[in-house]
């Protein structure tokens, strides 16, 4: 058991998980940490071209990665083998960088030695590096004040003791107009110590799921404006021990968007933003939250602090943003959805959905069948031996199985795991 109050038995037990008892994440006993979508085609493409040693290791909930961040510095918090980093250092090309902080060795030693492969891969030497640090401690692992634009964390803040000092952190080390997009474990209740203490609960991600409400005013209190939901999924869980141990509280997998800018609070001043279509990847719209698509080419009427984010973040460059003469808009604007209820509407599609997700092992297709979990996969144990994952991932509904690797880039791309790191599909 890991013990509350004493953040260096918390930092042991979780080092000791993914440094020793886990060795690739077919060995994870619930979905939580990969329970994300799937990645967009731009990032699954340079997925493919990462060394599977990286790949196989992989243990995000989400796709915390914003297109659009060529030439930016990226900070990922809990990088672990460093998946996210290396298809960051991709997307910031030559001229940006790419610095990943963990705790673990052996984490660190997989996400390190395999940079000079990639490189070669993408025909110039990256800016990334992989520190050894604590990330309620970004200053001592060399992050300095305001040298970030983007930093990105994969299912890691809720494995953290303090997770105050990570937020307050982070803010630090974001240049204004910056921000934390990420994606992480959240439970729709405080969860009682018999679940915060328990050492597979912690280490898969559930024991420290952090509280939405809890968490939202947090980050406000610190300064970020307010916090932005990109995307949430509920998380099932499956094993009879592990369930029964957390009761009623439901698990969610959400992404968030934080932005450290100074957010207008003028409620009577409405404005027009035009998205300019030339972030690689979004070229016809771009969604910027569950609240916010901005297509190209037809000017959108958003609120003041919307207007603030797309004109003073690092996004600006892609937005063009002026008043706007009408106002009588504003009183639709204001219906900014409520996290409460996009959790439970995750959650009545999940439960809506076939109670089993892996097809049987003789499925012609190999795949799910549609709609079986918006949450992510179906147990490991399953996953392997059907080679299935989460639905609507491919346009038939279903992932491909495991079993048609090829080397071929096109061929990669449909190979791709989308659901975890490499376990399945
Ligand atoms: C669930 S894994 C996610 C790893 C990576 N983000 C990914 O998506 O594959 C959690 C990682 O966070 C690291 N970690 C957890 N708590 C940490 C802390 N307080 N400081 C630094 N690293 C931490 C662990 O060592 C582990 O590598």
């Amino acid at each position: 058991m890991a013990s509350l109050g004493d953040s260096n038995t918390v930092y042991s037990s979780v080092k000791d998980y993914y440094g020793k008892v886990l060795e690739s994440s077919k060995d994870l006993k619930t979905s939580a940490c990969t329970a994300g979508a799937a990645p967009h085609p731009v990032v699954r493409k340079i997925i493919g071209a990462i060394p599977s040693a990286v790949n196989d290791k992989f243990y995000g909930c989400g796709n915390p990665i914003p297109l659009g961040i060529e030439g930016k510095d990226v900070l990922d918090l809990g990088s672990g083998s460093g998946r996210d980093c290396y298809v960051a250092a991709a997307l910031v090309g030559p001229n940006g960088s790419v610095t990943g902080v963990d705790m673990t060795d052996e984490q660190l030693q997989t996400a390190r030695n395999n940079v000079d492969e990639f490189g070669k891969t993408l025909g110039y030497t990256p800016k990334l590096k992989f520190v050894t640090g604590y990330i309620e401690m970004l200053q001592q692992a060399g992050i300095s004040s305001s040298s970030i634009d983007v930093c990105i964390s994969n299912c890691v803040i809720n494995l953290s003791p303090n997770k105050k000092l990570v937020l307050e952190g982070v803010y630090q080390a974001l240049r204004t107009g910056g921000e934390l997009y990420f994606s992480d474990v959240y439970a729709d209740r405080q969860l009682p110590d018999s679940v915060r203490t328990h050492d597979v609960l912690l280490g898969e991600c559930i024991g420290g799921a952090l509280y939405t409400k809890e968490f939202e005013q947090m980050a406000e209190n610190i300064g970020f404006a307010r916090p932005r939901v990109l995307s949430v999924g509920h998380i099932a869980i499956h094993d009879p021990e592990l369930k029964a141990l957390v009761g009623d509280a439901k698990f969610y997998s959400i992404t968030y968007r934080l932005f450290k800018v100074k957010e207008s609070q003028a409620k009577s001043s409405a404005f027009v933003a035009e998205y300019l279509g030339t972030i690689e990847g979004h070229e016809s719209k771009y969604e910027l939250d569950v609240d916010y698509v901005l297509v190209k080419g037809e000017p959108t009427q958003v609120d003041a602090a919307t207007a603030s984010v797309l004109s003073s973040s690092w996004l600006a460059r892609y937005f063009t943003v002026y008043p706007s003469e009408d106002t009588a808009v504003l009183d639709g604007l204001a219906n900014i959805s409520s996290t409460e209820k996009l959790m439970e509407q995750a959650y009545k599609a999940d439960a809506g959905s076939s109670s089993s997700c892996c097809a049987p092992k003789n499925s012609p297709s190999g795949c799910c069948p549609p709609k079986n979990s918006s949450s992510g996969c179906c147990p490991p144990k399953e996953q392997e031996s059907s080679g299935c994952c989460k639905p609507k991932q491919e346009s038939s509904g279903c992932c491909k199985p495991k079993s048609n690797a090829d080397t071929n880039e096109e061929n990669k791309l449909d190979k791709l795991p989308s659901c975890g790191g490499g376990r399945c599909c």
